[in-house]
Parts: C-alpha cells; structure tokens; sequence
C-alpha cells in the first residue's frame, strides 16, 4: 500500500514531462542575461511582516492563502506566497547600487482551492528592477515577457497594460469609485458588499457576476491620472510601439496585489480557461522599498507562472520537440565494459549516451533502448568486441532499421553524422 501522496494542490513535476519546464527555464534564464539581469536566490520563508506590509491586508495573497508558522525559536514566519517582496527586502538589505536588475526561479505557496492552473505549491519566473522610475524601464521589462513567451512560440497571447496613478491622482480616483460603489452596494458579490471600503480596486479585480456587472459602470481609471502618470504610460506605451509589441488598455487591470502603483500588465493565454489564463503578471511598485524601510526609489518586474505556462504550451503543441533522449543508446552484450567505457568517452564528447545496466540480453536491451527514444543504438556483440568494430542501427525515424558495422574509432563522427 502506498501511504503517502503529495500534499493537496501540489504536484511532482517528473521526467519526460520536466524538459519542457527546463527548456522553460532555460530560455528565460538565456533572456534575463541579455537583458543584463543577474540570479537572485533569496529564502523561501521570510518574517510574515515583509508580506503582510508588503501585499496588504485587503488582498487574499495575504489576508486567506498565506501559510505562516512559528519556529522554534518564536519567530513568525511565512513561506512566501509571491516573490517581489522578498527581492525589495534582500535589496533594502544588501543596498546593491541602483538599478539593480535581478531574475529568480522561486517557489511560491498560496492557500488556494486547487484547480487546472491553481495550485498551492507553483513555481515562477520572476524579473525585477529597483531603483529607477524611468518609464523606458517598464516597456524593457514589458518586452522581456514577450520575448520569453514568443521563444516558447507561444502566440495566442494578449497583453493588456493599465497605470495605477500615483500619489496625486490614485486617492481622487478611490473616492469616486467609493461613491460610485456605496451606490450599487446591494449589487455587489457577497465579499465585497462588506469590504469594498478597504480597498475598492478589488472590486475591479473580482471576477464574480455580479462585481463584473457593476464595474461595467464604474467610472474609469484612466480618466483621473494626473499629468505626470498620464505622459508615464504614455513613453510606456510609445515603447512598446516601438519594439513592434502589440497591447491594448485595460482600465480594470488592477492586479491582486497592494503594493503597485502606475504601470500593471499582463499577458494572457487566449488558449486556457479565462479564471487561469494570466502567464504573466506585474507592474510598478514605487512605494514598496520605502515601505519596508529602505530608500525611496521605484522599481518593477513581473512573475510568470511556469506551471501555467506549460499548461498554455500543451494547448498551443508549443514546445512538442521538446525530449529528454539521449543522442545514442549503447547496447553492449559482452561484458558491459564497452558499455561502460564507450559511453563515457561519448559523453566526454558532449553526446548524449545512455546504456543498460544489470547484464540484460540483447532483446531486454534493445527494448530500453527502444524506451529511452534515441535514434540510434551502437551495439557490441561478440563479433564486434573481437574486430574491434561497432554495429550502429537506426532505431525511429525514415531510416529506421539502417544498420552498419564500422571501425570503432569512427564511433564518435559516424553517430553525429546520422543523428542530425
Ligand atoms: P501574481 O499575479 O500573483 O503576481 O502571480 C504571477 C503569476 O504567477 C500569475 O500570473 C500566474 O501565472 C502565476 N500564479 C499565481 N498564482 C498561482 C497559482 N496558485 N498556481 C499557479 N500559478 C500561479 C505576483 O506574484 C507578483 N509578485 C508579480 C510581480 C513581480 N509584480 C511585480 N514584480
């Protein structure tokens, strides 16, 4: 009897299936370093504080779906349920120079309902920089989530960008959507009835009927900023033009998090479930180092969800060739010390070579290397050990069952010949 599962709304990401999210990972982690961003590892566990101050009490990252505990030494802890405010508090720490431009893979906890997309444990990939308000900075990092998804030839994608305002323009705007709301108050969803006051952006954000109903009237975002955040997302935009990047406003796109200000974004996959379909989220957040006792400078970024990600790409058959097969199998049914001896100087060679173990016959063998998907097997028989030769065989494509004994010094060129 197998006892133990994982935990409810996690998930054992094992290979074939994890290539996908290596190769994920890898054309982000390729993209980052072009665009001049450094690894950040920070803990996966943080003082609840930092999110609590952080994200806020009036969003559900923090008020529901946070799990914190208490160690052993009566510290109270969070693991951390998003990834910005880990980076702004390693950067209040360390106090790098400015802009500090830092990439992550980072898991991340959320108490929520598990559903396809959904999960309590997920994993994402994160870009920041802190420390310039520069609006040039938002269409780079804007443009770094475009790339990444098009380098996973992911295309049914939109992009919607919106600004928060700032200081000046967003508390005008709270008051009239306060008005607007205490108006339509009964037509509210059953949370946000009693808690638009807190903050009445989530109204914007929930995606219950009767909250999308109301906000069809509510009044628009967009016609309130002030003059400053108005020319912001104006070079925001502009950029985003210019990198041939195609975008469209969205006045409710106000993110699930307390801490933004001006620029959010996001791209959304046109091929998932709407409730599950934001591959990327972010925005600016020019108060949050501040905020956790650092300096007052702005910063941005974004995190992609990789599960999501590789949810999109299945529905898309974007990354299909995507395998984790070796170039060549090496069957050897002498003594396995060619097994053992040729598959090392493969590998030191920079191929792929995998091999049976256990002194299996040549069927048992030839069926794993079968399994294993390489295209070829080299094959050591008696004959072969005695002449000092190697039969290749094509095990899968148009070719498959071409077969040739050649002399084993040849081994190394003749199977990068035919495995291209
Ligand atoms: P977020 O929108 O909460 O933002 O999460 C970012 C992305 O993580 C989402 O767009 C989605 O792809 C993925 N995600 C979120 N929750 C789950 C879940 N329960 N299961 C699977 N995937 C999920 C943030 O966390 C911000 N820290 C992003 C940011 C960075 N803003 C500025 N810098």
């Amino acid at each position: 009897m197998s006892a133990f599962k994982a935990p409810t709304g996690t998930h054992d990401l094992l290979p074939p299936a994890s290539a996908r999210a290596e190769a994920c990972v890898a054309r982000f982690s390729t993209l980052a370093r072009r665009d001049g961003f450094g690894l950040l590892n920070s803990p996966v566990f943080e003082d609840a504080e930092v999110f609590r101050r952080s994200s806020g009490e009036s969003s559900e990252v923090v008020s529901k779906e946070m799990y914190e505990f208490e160690d052993k030494g009566g510290r109270h802890l969070a693991l951390r349920p998003e990834g910005t405010a880990s980076v702004v508090r390693a950067f209040v720490e360390h106090k790098p120079p400015v802009p500090w431009k830092t990439w992550y893979l980072a898991p991340i906890f959320r108490y929520e309902r598990p559903q396809a997309g959904r999960y309590r444990q997920h994993h994402q990939l994160g870009v920041e920089v802190i420390g310039t308000e520069d609006p040039d900075v938002d269409a780079e990092v804007i443009s770094l989530g475009h790339d990444y998804l098009d380098a996973l030839g992911l295309s049914q994608i939109a992009l919607g960008v919106n600004s928060l305002g700032d200081d000046v323009c967003m508390p005008g705007y709270r008051e009239v959507l306060v008005a607007y709301l205490a108006e339509h108050e009964n037509e509210l969803c059953d949370e946000h009835r009693t808690r638009y006051r807190l903050n009445p952006l989530r109204v914007l954000d929930c995606k219950k009927p009767d909250c999308l109903r109301v906000r069809e009237g509510a009044p628009r975002l967009s016609q309130y900023w002030c003059e400053p955040c108005r020319e912001h997302f104006a070079r925001v935009t502009e950029g985003l033009d210019a990198a041939g990047i195609v975008w469209r406003q969205d006045d409710f796109l106000v993110r699930g998090l307390d801490y933004y200000t001006r620029t959010t974004f996001e791209f959304a996959a046109e091929s998932l479930d709407a409730a599950q379909n934001v591959l990327i989220g972010g925005g600016r957040y020019d108060k949050l180092s501040a905020m956790l006792g650092g300096p007052d400078v702005g910063g941005i970024g974004f995190g992609s969800g990789l599960e999501r990600v590789l949810l999109a790409c299945d529905a898309e058959g974007a990354l299909k060739d995507v395998t984790v097969a070796p170039d060549v199998f090496v069957v050897d049914v002498t003594t396995g010390r060619l097994a053992r001896d040729v598959g090392r100087l493969l590998r030191r060679a920079g191929i792929a070579a995998e091999r049976a173990y256990d002194g299996r016959s040549m069927k048992a063998q030839l069926r794993l290397a079968d399994r294993s998907g390489a295209r070829i097997a080299a094959i050591f028989g008696s004959d072969e050990q005695r002449d000092g030769t190697v039969t290749l065989r094509v095990l899968r494509g148009d070719d498959a069952g071409k077969q040739e004994t050649i002399a084993l010094d040849d081994l190394e060129q003749m199977v990068r010949e035919w495995s291209s």
